[in-house]
């Protein structure tokens, strides 16, 4: 049997391949025996690169779904509701990253598992996920109050002590009830700080990283590597002028029920 002691978690890649590149060239992702990536693949400017070098990692390799995935797929699937402005439900950039996935990759996305269950030497079943084990599109924040909590994580099994997230885009490790919950952040839309935020699980825990570039670097690889016409503002918001994660908390506050 296969034993699993390292695992690299990433999320929320949404597209950007530089921000990726950056991630995967770190050692100790390079060096792990698995590597996760938590759902928001390809919601972005650079959508068939991003999973193309995903997909290059062969059998280290798992992948999680998210709700921007799952909503690609619709879109895909669904081109002329895609292209009508009138139709609420996606972002412009997911209506055009929708129209460039190849017919595989539409595949791929629309056969992706949530949530997952990994386990890993010495920490057991550990679980993946993008909202919340229930729900790929739940927001749960880093204050979100425990009665909260607990309703999200009501269906985990016992054993599982050990769950990572993604969807909304800002890292944080913390306790529930004797469960640890980490959110590994986002690859390439973190909000808060520059760089791509992500998580390295092995035999001493879960421990929060980082991977800092050149924003303006990245940010003129990823226009000279898109076609969608909105990619200089794109990127401007982004990866130039990240969102702070106080603004980021007040606009999912609403959210998780607060
Ligand atoms: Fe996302």
């Amino acid at each position: 049997v296969y034993v699993i002691r390292t695992v690299a978690v990433l999320s929320d890649v949404h597209g950007v391949l530089p921000a990726l590149d950056a991630v995967l060239a770190e050692p100790d992702v390079a060096a792990a025996d698995l590597v996760v990536v938590t759902g928001d693949h390809a919601a972005g400017p650079q959508p068939v690169q991003v999973l193309d070098r995903l997909l290059g990692l062969g059998e280290r390799l798992l992948l999680v779904r998210g709700n921007a995935d799952r909503e690609l797929v619709e879109l895909a699937l669904h081109p002329r509701r895609a292209r009508d402005p009138e139709l609420p439900g996606a972002v412009a950039v997911d209506r055009w990253a929708a129209d460039q996935l190849r017919p595989d990759q539409v595949e791929l996305l629309a056969g992706l598992p949530h949530p997952v269950t990994v386990d890993v030497e010495r920490l057991g079943p550990v679980l993946f996920c993008h909202g919340t084990p229930r729900d790929d599109d739940e927001v749960v924040l880093v204050d979100t109050r425990p009665a909260r909590w607990a309703e999200a994580f009501a269906d985990v099994p016992a054993q599982v002590r050990i769950v990572l997230c993604g969807h909304t885009h800002m890292p944080f490790s913390r306790l529930l009830d004797r469960r640890l919950v980490v959110n590994s952040g986002s690859v390439g839309m973190p909000y808060g700080h520059a760089g791509a935020s992500w998580a390295l699980v092995g035999p001493g825990g879960v421990a929060l990283r980082r991977t800092t570039f050149d924003p303006r670097a990245a940010a003129d690889a990823v226009v000279a590597g898109s076609t969608y016409p909105e990619r200089v503002e794109w990127t401007r918001e982004y990866l130039l002028t990240p969102a702070s994660d106080i603004e980021a908390l007040a606009a999912f506050g609403p959210r998780d029920g607060r």
